[in-house]
């Protein structure tokens, strides 16, 4: 549900940052800020400050940063949704409830519920009756009762209508049945989607029942769909859910660590096998919401995926959904063909424990599946691969240190690495930035945006002039698209912590961190500065033209652009000097 900014604005007034943080940790005064020791890394230094003036936080040695929502997430482990709850509890300041934010969407909504609570409680009686072909088949996969009980496991009878009857005798509406997912309907006859099957419940993390998978356990059973899923519904978006999450997550919080397994009996037996930190992705593939979701928990992952084709395509997928959200998973390696079902049952829990301990890097799973022969071609490809990798991770010290390893492994020199790199890069979003490791290939950019943040009054004419496209890195782009269409960004931005609020909170620490620097603009600063930057970007457009003019010497059109682009170029270096430089970017 997305609150009223109004809403937002009262709640946050309400609670300021250095009480709310001030509950938590031991704050001192430090000049305008506070500092503490930072609770989201360990040291013995206070580098986490808080600003009263902008109601923001940052850590200065691990980089986090927010506002005072972002805080308690991020403290508490919680959605943005729960933070407002709690600021609003803590202030006094009524919410209002689903029930007034839309009667007929609060009606369907909690009607699936209810719906999908009654399916369970019916599925769950059908296997808790002695002696039941459910429950054998269970047993024999070597599944134990606490398990059954813990994951809810339910049993859906052998004649389709079960599930059905029953719900119209709780009184369940036929609209309400029909949207519900769980049924199929052929000239009027109703019948249950789910018979003769084991079922699988799925949870959200609060712990309502929002889908159901399940599984034939007949050996005679032919009809070919060994797994069957109930379909998204307005309660369930597959992609948001991970299977087993509401019964695992403080173990995944106590062990700060998280086991990701594809199935839903491997997630059972992996839990068994006293791996209690363990979610499943539920045949998907790893999806960027299932990510968000598991970092709120943990940032380590440790996959243990299948071990057949399909399961290291799908590794190697995920391992680049991760990547791309700042999380470096490890890949556990099973024997080639077995599932971590499988592997428990021939050879128990310390084995795994020892798999475990030895579970690969990226670059080190990629050379393993994909080095089968250990032809040179083959080592070309791998190290291929391992560069996309190595593309998306933004850490540029991150970035480098990978660098420095697989060199190392794959017994190549880094530089040509890093020339692979630099050619793939410029095929990338980031063509326009050199990559240049050393050096914060941002920086610039960074400094003109926080700049037009914290002197608005010097800054916000140029504006106009200033391009998205220039710009590179996918955060500033979105700031700059941000103060472009709003006028009043300056009276945002006197607030902090308010400014945030528009944007994602992932965004908000690299905002965060613009904001706590600052030292502010000077006229004459600002405007070499971005005449700079527009000169940078000039000749980068040059170069490209030039070597497009050597091999197509004929095409007059280019060779004009190019003309007018030296001569801007030679414009804006003359009066670089001058100062005049408004006028000459127009
Ligand atoms: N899956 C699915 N729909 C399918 C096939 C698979 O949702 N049609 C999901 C299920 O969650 C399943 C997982 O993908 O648990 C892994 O599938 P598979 O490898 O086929 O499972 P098995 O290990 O063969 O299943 P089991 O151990 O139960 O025999
Ligand atoms: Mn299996």
């Amino acid at each position: 549900m997305r609150y009223d900014q109004n809403l937002l604005d009262d709640i946050r007034s309400a609670n300021s940052i250095v009480d709310v943080i001030g509950d938590y940790l031991p704050l001192r005064r430090s000049g305008a800020n506070y500092s503490a020791p930072c609770p989201f890394h360990s040291e013995t230094q206070a580098s986490f400050m808080v600003s009263p003036r902008l109601q923001i936080f940052k850590c200065f040695g691990c980089g986090k940063g927010g506002n005072v929502f972002t805080f308690l997430m991020e403290y508490e482990k919680i959605t943005f949704n729960e933070a407002v709850q709690k600021l609003a509890d803590r202030a006094g300041i009524k919410l209002p409830s689903h029930e007034e934010s839309s009667p007929e969407k609060r009606s369907l909504f909690n009607a699936l519920y209810g719906m999908y609570e009654a399916a369970l409680r019916y599925f769950c009686h059908q296997l808790s009756v002695k002696e039941n072909n459910g429950l054998t088949y269970l047993k024999k996969r070597n599944i134990d009762d606490k398990t059954i009980k813990t994951f809810n496991l339910g049993l859906a009878l052998e004649k389709p209508h079960g599930l059905y009857n029953q719900l119209q005798k709780k009184g369940f509406s036929k609209n309400i049945i029909m949207k519900s997912g769980l049924f199929t309907s052929s000239n009027g006859d109703v019948r249950d989607k789910f018979f003769d099957r084991i079922i699988f419940p799925v949870f959200s993390t609060d712990g309502k029942v929002i889908a159901f998978g399940s599984r034939i356990y007949k050996e005679e059973d032919d009809r070919g769909a060994k797994y069957l899923n109930s379909p998204e519904t307005p309660i369930y978006q597959k992609r948001k859910h991970l299977y087993g999450l509401y019964q695992t997550k403080s173990s995944v919080i106590k062990k700060d660590a998280v086991l990701l397994v594809e199935g839903n009996v491997d997630l059972i037996k992996v839990w068994q096998h006293g791996f209690t930190n363990v979610v499943a992705s539920l045949g998907t593939s790893l999806t960027e919401e299932q990510i968000k979701l598991i970092s709120r928990y943990t940032k380590n992952i440790l996959m243990l995926y299948d071990s057949d084709s399909a399961g290291n395509e799908a590794a190697a997928r995920a391992i680049s959904t991760c990547l791309e959200h700042h999380i470096t998973p490890k890949i556990i390696m099973l024997p080639p063909m077995t599932d971590p079902d499988d592997y428990l049952e021939e050879h128990g829990h310390e084995s795994l424990q020892e798999l475990i301990v030895t579970a690969r890097t990226f670059y080190q799973f990629i050379y393993e599946i994909r080095l089968a022969q250990k032809n040179l071609d083959q080592k070309r490809k791998a190290i291929d691969e391992v560069i996309e990798y190595i593309l998306l991770i933004d850490d540029l010290v991150q970035r480098e240190m990978y660098i420095q390893e697989c060199a190392d492994f794959f017994k190549v020199s880094e530089t040509s690495i890093y020339r692979t790199l630099q050619s793939k890069q410029k095929k990338s979003w980031e063509k326009r930035t050199p990559l240049n490791l050393h050096v914060d290939p941002y920086h610039e950019e960074k400094e003109i945006v926080r700049q037009i943040l914290v002197s608005p009054h010097i800054c916000q004419d140029y504006l106009d002039n200033l391009e998205v496209d220039y710009f590179s890195h996918p955060v500033v782009q979105k700031i700059i698209i941000f103060v472009k269409t709003h006028d009043d960004y300056p009276d945002l931005v006197q607030n902090g912590a308010k400014f945030l609020d528009n944007f994602d909170p992932d965004d908000a620490q690299f905002i965060a961190d613009l904001l706590f620097n600052e030292t502010p603009a000077t006229r004459l600063g600002f405007e070499k500065m971005v005449v700079g930057f527009q000169i940078k970007k000039l000749n980068i457009d040059l170069q490209a033209l030039n070597e497009y003019i050597i091999k197509h010497p004929d095409n007059e059109k280019k060779i004009k652009e190019k003309e007018v682009i030296q001569k801007k170029i030679n414009e804006l270096k003359k009066h670089k000097k001058g100062g005049t430089v408004k006028k000459l970017l127009s």
